[in-house]
């Protein structure tokens, strides 16, 4: 079978050394929508810790836009239900590919969706607390991937799980290692503002870099096995140039 999925194995050791050596207990990946921020969570990061022995859990913010509690209380659960990475895997994979087509509707269409943000539950929250403390009384230390996580800054009724979780992983901090990713540098900026939160506030931030031309010679390689058609790289790359340059006008703009 193809493998379409190029690899940014430097960038995820980076990541793992970091906790593992312990510089640090939190990292923020930041890049505009459609970068490869959940690819490389779920095809880089995640395997290389589930490699390393850690027990990973994953989590998009943006699965459940109207409850990320009861998002975040789910994927505790399956992690501490199974150990088992590689079964969960394809779940987070489908799901996403589903969300990523809701959230690209133009934004006058998503009006007319009905929104209706919930405030989480006291059984929630006692949950995601009870479901941390188990994780971190493990041997193995925890991969916490939460994706979207500006999303939780979007809402006041999202303010006690924030709340929450700076305690949380606070507490835990020698035992849970959390990965943030965001779409907005203003919605990140909002998430993390509060220096009383020591994790929060250390969390560094690091920009996932563009995929490139190796990128798209891999993406090419790919296609001719797929098909046995030879396309130019220097044409695809012009494309592909021309494309990102279109993205990032559209995401900053
Ligand atoms: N490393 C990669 N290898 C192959 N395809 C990739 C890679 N990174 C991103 N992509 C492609 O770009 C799409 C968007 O990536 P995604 O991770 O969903 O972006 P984000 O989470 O930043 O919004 C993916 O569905 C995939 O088709
Ligand atoms: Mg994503």
């Amino acid at each position: 079978m193809i493998d379409w999925h190029f690899e940014r194995t430097a960038l995820a050791e980076h990541f793992l050394n970091a906790f593992d050596t312990g510089i640090t207990g939190s990292l923020t990946l930041f890049a505009p929508r459609r970068m490869g921020k959940s690819e490389f969570l779920l095809h880089d990061l995640a395997p290389l810790a589930y490699g390393r022995k850690y027990q990973i859990c994953y989590c998009s913010f943006w699965q459940l836009k109207d409850n990320p509690a009861k998002a975040l209380r789910h994927a505790l659960e399956e992690c501490v239900e199974n150990h088992d990475w590689k079964s969960r895997l394809s779940a987070y994979i489908s799901h996403s590919g589903t969300v990523e087509l809701k959230s690209d509707l133009p934004p006058l269409a998503s009006l007319t969706l009905k929104s209706n943000p919930e405030k989480p539950t006291e059984n929630d929250l006692l949950s995601i607390i009870d479901l941390i403390k188990r994780l971190a009384r493990r041997k193995a230390p925890t991969l916490l991937l939460l994706d979207e996580v500006q999303h939780l800054s979007t809402r006041p009724e999202f303010e006690s799980l924030v709340a929450l979780l700076r305690t949380e992983f606070e507490t835990h901090r020698k035992k849970i290692y959390v990965v943030f990713t965001g779409s907005s540098r203003e919605g990140l900026m909002r998430m993390f503002r509060d220096r009383k939160a020591p994790m929060f506030h250390a969390s560094q931030q690091i920009d996932l870099p563009d995929l490139g031309s190796e990128f798209v010679a891999y993406m090419l390689d790919c296609y001719a096995q797929a098909s046995s058609v030879k396309l130019s790289l220097v044409k695809a790359i012009k494309v592909f140039n021309a494309l990102q340059n279109g993205l990032h006008c559209s995401t900053y703009s």
